[in-house]
């Protein structure tokens, strides 16, 4: 059915003519078309559009040339349809008004009907899927439960979440029981995502890696196995950890399709950290998008030299700058294409 298959057969580990491509949030942010958007309409209602998420989902497709859409919303559109307030506030990003810090505040969190809080997802799903026309695969994604605490708890982005981290360590019943709601919430989302028409889903742990590996295996990667073993046998997963190479091993074992790494493992550690067996996805430096597009080229090339062509897809190690230039974007994409193994 698909035109272009390359990312949902490296998910599968079938051999490929070359690595499928795409970039962690390419929907938006770099791209000038997006920045006009943004002018005129706020970020929820970019979000809760579908004609505009569909808009921004496909512009990377036609203007990047990447193997795969990711569709464009956001990991807080959870919390939000669990009645948490969660705003974007221009200049500071997230930005949670009633942070969740006692009992009281955990007791409210509603596990909601997601047909009925974030059909404007699915919706935006159906509609992305049409305009697609098969060209390329849609991804859809969802936060860890620990990631989206994170946020909730904290109130705001942070450098080390360190409000999250004394809830769960002060008062790990409750933190338990808040990541709970929010896994089985993100389980009955990311079903309805299937179901809508989404072709893998990706779980960022954005902030796993600000945990200790021990606590990590608590707090965070508890839930990330009820997502995998929930989906696993519906559709491909990948499950991203930034800063949680020491986790490779356990992940490795989980059922998910493939694993994101960042840029802080090498390419020949993370095969060895998972066995060599299972889809390793990622890892250039979003900064190294800076370099000049020659030397871009280069490096890609080698990064696919170290992973290997197969079982591998091609990404950054976290999330694109926002003031990276379009054409070293497509550098980064072209030099997959132009990959000769
Ligand atoms: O390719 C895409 O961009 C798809 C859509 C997407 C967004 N957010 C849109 C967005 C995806 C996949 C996300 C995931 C997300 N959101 C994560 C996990 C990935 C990662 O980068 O670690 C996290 C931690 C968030 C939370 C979040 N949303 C933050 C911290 C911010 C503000 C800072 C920033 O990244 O710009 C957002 C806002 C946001 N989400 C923007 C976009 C395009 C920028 C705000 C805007 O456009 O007005």
């Amino acid at each position: 059915m698909l035109k272009n298959d390359l990312f949902l057969r490296a998910l599968k580990g079938e051999t490929v003519e070359r690595p499928p491509v795409w970039m962690m949030r390419q929907a938006g942010r770099y791209l000038p078309d997006f920045m006009k958007l943004k002018e005129k309409y706020d970020f929820f209602t970019r979000c809760r559009t579908p004609e505009l998420a569909t808009e921004i989902t496909v512009m990377p497709i036609h203007q990047v040339g990447t193997d795969a859409a990711i569709l464009f919303s956001d990991i807080l559109v959870i919390p939000q349809a669990m009645q948490i307030e969660v705003e974007m506030r221009p200049g500071v990003g997230p930005w949670l008004p009633n942070p969740i810090r006692d009992k009281k505040a955990v007791d409210q969190v509603v596990i909601p009907n997601v047909y009925e809080e974030l059909n404007y997802v699915l919706e935006a799903i159906k509609m992305t899927k049409k305009e697609l026309n098969n060209e390329v695969p849609l991804i859809g994604f969802a936060g860890s439960p620990w990631t989206i605490l994170c946020y909730c708890v904290q109130g705001q982005g942070s450098k080390n979440f360190d409000k999250a981290k004394e809830f769960c360590f002060t008062q790990p019943e409750l933190a338990h029981q808040l990541l709970q709601k929010i896994t089985d919430t993100t389980i009955a989302y990311l079903k309805a995502k299937v179901e809508a028409g989404v072709d893998a889903v990706q779980v960022f742990d954005s902030w796993g890696g600000m945990l200790s590996p021990a606590d990590y295996q608590v707090f965070s990667w508890k839930y990330m196995q009820q997502i995998i073993d929930a989906l696993k046998d519906e559709i491909p997963v990948i499950a991203f950890g930034k800063g949680c190479w020491f986790a490779l091993d356990t992940m490795a074992k989980s059922g998910a399709s493939a694993l994101g790494v960042d840029w802080t493992c090498s390419p020949k550690n993370a095969r060895y950290l998972t066995g060599g067996n299972i889809t390793l996805q990622g890892n250039f430096d979003p900064s190294r998008l800076f370099s000049p597009p020659a030397e871009i080229t280069k490096m890609v090339h080698q990064m696919i030299y170290e992973f290997g062509k197969d079982k591998y897809i091609v990404n950054l190690g976290h999330g694109i700058l926002p003031n990276i230039p379009v054409e070293n974007a497509k550098a980064f994409v072209d030099a997959v294409k132009s990959y000769k193994g």
